[in-house]
């Protein structure tokens, strides 16, 4: 089983029965073999798996179930191999059933008679389940740092906008005036709510199955509550049926990256709308940028086009484990095997992702005066001047109902916005129009006046980036 480079490799485990052969004389012919072997996703646990069976060991040789001597062997062997694996030496065969298998092959090789002391009051159904555990505590905070730094490249370029006025769409109709910062700001907030989901998938997932065996625990006397320890789980899985059966921990992983992922297809499509000739809102870098093999004056969006794309498949495999999951009963089944490699490729697609938006989003130009000029015409004042009029004390609804008529008449005597009007055709409308409604009512003073907490005002927004900033450290 262990390819040792530059020794002679040792097929030995080809000729021989797997682990569980236990009753049964024969075994699955090759293809069948490899189709239910499971060595290529779950090689990924091999440091998790090492880790675990140490402590495992370990406790055995303190409880007296292995003897000393042979549960120090065993450790010492699988930091060792732990090392040949780091460095190269020792190569993981991918024609092995699982990695915990292929880890106690190579210990059995290695030590004989000891190496098949480790698996006393074990089964693989805990063991992937705690290998799952630690390689999630490890890898999902790697994750939050990415998505954590995502966020912060976007903060600094919302912080470099809160003053540069926007059109705000609903319906992708212009709707109000806000500033690019608030906008970027907005997809922050959603990422920031992405983040915390993560950390509390972490919490619930931070309790150690070890020890529930295959499901019913054992009647050795393990220490489960010191192996926890040493493997750093906050507590133990409460139930050990419900420990090898739980896969709740992977659906709120998944669904987490998921969500996250269709956060960042909505912001990508901002993107290439507006990266298109129609919007010009945004100059992505060339670097960010694609050609067409035909047509060569395209600069096209791909990246954000891909992220967009790649949203699909996070939420295919949230999908997939779900109704995985939906008909099986309890405790195990081999089907949980599939578990893995779903979650995998979302935290890779996620990972992915997040590199490439921040990279593309960092580079970009913004076309501010297209943003600004966009503000002009579309009547986007119309709100802030209902609004001018309630101060002034109308009733909301017959403010709507003013506003409303001045903007039908500013389109039939062809004005492009409120101010088109004078103060004589103003007070047709409205005896409360004065002088002062010309200031009210341009796009920066409808922004600065909207400074309620969560609003487009500019002092507003740095102090949303700062909440921001704060809730990922
Ligand atoms: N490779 C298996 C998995 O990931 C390990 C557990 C196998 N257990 C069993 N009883 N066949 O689920």
């Amino acid at each position: 089983m262990a390819k040792n480079k530059g020794q002679k490799t040792n097929d030995s485990h080809l000729k021989s029965k797997p682990l569980w052969a236990g009753r049964l004389t024969q075994g699955p012919e090759e293809e069948a073999f490899a189709f239910q072997a499971s060595i290529n996703i779950d090689k990924r646990f091999v440091f998790d798996d090492i880790k675990g069976s140490k402590a495992h060991v370990s406790m055995l040789g303190r409880q007296g179930i292995v003897p000393k001597d042979s549960a120090e062997r065993i450790a010492l062997e699988l930091e060792k191999i732990a090392g040949e694996i780091k460095n190269g030496k020792l190569e993981i065969d991918s024609r092995a059933e699982d990695i915990h298998t292929f880890l106690e092959t190579v210990l059995t090789e290695r030590l004989g008679e000891s190496g098949k002391m480790v698996h006393a009051g074990r089964s693989r159904n805990d063991q992937t389940a705690v290998d799952f555990r630690l390689y999630l505590k490890r890898a999902v905070p790697q994750l939050q740092s990415q998505l954590a730094a995502t966020i912060n490249t976007l903060l600094d370029t919302a912080q470099l906008h809160v003053t540069s006025v926007m059109p705000g769409y609903t319906h992708l109709q212009r709707a109000q005036p806000v500033t690019l910062g608030h906008h970027i700001t907005a997809w922050c907030a959603a990422l920031e709510r992405d983040h915390s989901r993560f950390r509390d998938a972490l919490a619930r997932l931070d309790e150690c199955p070890l020890g529930s065996g295959a499901l019913a625990g054992s009647a050795l006397p393990l220490d489960r509550k010191t192996v926890a320890q040493e493997l750093g789980f906050k507590r133990l899985c409460i139930n050990s049926m419900d420990a090898i059966a739980d896969r709740d921990f992977v659906l709120e992983l998944s669904g987490a990256c998921a969500i996250t992922m269709v956060h960042l297809s909505r912001f990508c499509e901002d993107i290439v709308l507006w990266a298109s000739e129609e919007f010009k809102y945004i100059e992505l870098s060339e670097s960010w940028s694609t050609g067409s093999s035909i047509m060569p004056q395209k600069k096209n969006p791909d990246f954000a086009e891909l992220i967009r794309g790649k949203s699909g498949r996070t939420a295919g495999n949230l999908v997939t484990l779900l109704t995985l999951l939906k008909g099986l009963p309890y405790a195990y089944n081999k089907d949980l095997q599939e578990d893995k490699e779903a979650l995998f490729d979302s935290m890779d697609t996620l990972n992915a992702c997040l590199r490439m938006f921040a990279g593309m989003m960092g580079s970009a130009k913004f076309n501010l005066k297209r943003m600004k000029g966009a503000c002009s015409g579309g009547f986007m004042e119309a709100t802030d001047t209902a609004e001018y009029l309630v101060r002034k004390g109308l009733p909301f609804r017959a403010a709507h109902g003013t506003a409303a008529l001045i903007v039908r008449g500013c389109i039939e005597a062809g004005h492009k916005n409120i101010s088109g009007l004078s103060m004589v055709e103003l007070k047709k409308y409205s005896k409360l129009f004065e002088e002062d409604i010309y200031k009210a009512i341009t796009p920066a003073a409808c922004i600065k006046a909207r400074d309620l907490p969560g609003g487009p005002a500019p002092k507003e927004v740095r102090r949303q980036i700062k909440i921001l900033r704060k809730k990922i450290v």
